[in-house]
């Protein structure tokens, strides 16, 4: 573990200020599609309370023309902070959405900036606004004026290779009223692949005033440290290695706040945590929740003996019981084999 310098503690322990919400953890919980509903933000929140979650990306033109209220904006009564991102490329119907987002109790609204999926590009969304920074910066002044809470956006470094467009960019949406800026550190291009860019993070970290978070491969509490160090960033927000492992935005956290790391969870620990979010998802959707937990359920398991097997028993629950007896098998496997060391 890298040790915290006293310079970085020093430097992070005031909290984060976008405009008028002050958030007291610098660690945030990103929006992934299909994954950060309102179970998952529970499950984080309950290892890191202080830290500000995203909802899944909401589109704003189906908001507009269903009008009905999707489950992607359901928030739990008195969650906090708590951020609801939406897409589109339309000012008008991302001012309204926004609008719907904070009558929901949205602590902020984001707007995505940076989803390379080519459904959501080619209708000029997601990291396309990178190409069309007019429109982009007009999306952010429109939306800013809808509503009274901060506005921020997450976004990439650029659409290629030699196409990285981020300081002019990130220039722009701090001048349109952006009040804080996501950076993945990766190009469209680059989708998912190759390593995170942070050096760029830190050039845009140098020319705006807003607050910059440092996202992309913070996978561990040192990648976290280093990246923060590297970056001089106000914040990071941790994405994949979230999936299957809720505990890793409060282990940042808490070693951010103390300089102590947390013991890692252990096998068993980790399953319990499994069955736990098998249960919570399926008493919100029922068994479309245990068709959806299938891919979590797999992702929990990594790193013990049988872990392989067990993912491939998940993989084809049929229902909540199935998973139930499948989890607490391999619970009791784990415990009778005593294996109650960590596996990270
Ligand atoms: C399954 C999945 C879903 C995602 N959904 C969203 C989303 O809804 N909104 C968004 O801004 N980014 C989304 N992202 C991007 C992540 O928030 C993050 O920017 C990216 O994964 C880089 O961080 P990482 O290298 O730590 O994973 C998604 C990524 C994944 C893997």
């Amino acid at each position: 573990m890298i040790p915290l310098s006293p310079n970085l503690r020093t430097r992070l322990a005031p909290p984060l200020k976008l405009g008028s919400v002050s958030l007291s953890s610098r660690v945030l919980q990103a929006p992934l599609s299909g994954v950060t509903d309102l179970v998952f933000r529970r499950l984080v929140r309950k290892y890191a309370p202080d830290s500000m979650m995203y909802t899944e990306m909401v589109n704003a033109t189906g908001l507009h023309y269903v009008g009905e209220l999707p489950k992607l904006m359901e928030l739990d009564p008195h969650e906090k902070p708590v951020s609801i991102q939406l897409f589109d490329c339309r000012p008008d119907f991302l001012a309204e959405a926004a609008q719907r987002a904070v009558e929901e109790g949205a602590d902020t609204v984001d707007i995505n900036m940076g989803c390379p999926v080519n459904k959501i590009t080619k209708n000029g969304g997601g990291s396309s606004l990178l190409r069309q920074p007019d429109v982009a910066a007009a999306i952010v002044a429109t939306v800013v004026k809808s509503v009274d809470v901060p506005v921020t956006v997450k976004t990439r470094i650029g659409w290629t290779e030699q196409e990285i467009t981020i300081l002019d960019f990130a220039r722009r949406m701090e001048d349109a009223g952006a009040q804080m800026i996501t950076v993945h550190a990766r190009t469209r291009a680059q989708g998912y692949n190759g390593s995170a860019r942070w050096e760029w993070i830190a050039r845009v970290k140098e020319i705006l005033s807003i607050p910059v978070i440092a996202n992309g491969d913070i996978f561990s509490v040192s990648a976290a440290v280093e990246c923060l160090e590297m970056t001089g960033a106000d914040g990071v927000m941790c994405s994949r290695g979230t999936l299957g492992y809720p505990f890793l935005v409060g282990e940042i956290d808490h070693f951010l706040k103390t300089g102590e790391p947390l013991p890692k969870p252990t096998p068993v620990e980790c399953l319990q945590c499994a069955r736990n979010h098998l249960e919570m998802l399926w008493a919100y959707k029922g068994e479309r929740g245990v068709r959806q937990a299938r891919k979590h359920m797999t992702w929990y398991c990594k790193g013990f003996p049988g872990a392989a097997e067990l993912r491939g028993q998940l993989a084809v629950i049929e229902t909540v019981m199935d998973g139930f007896r499948v989890l607490d098998q391999a619970i009791d496997h784990l415990s009778g084999n005593n294996l109650l060391t960590t596996h990270r």
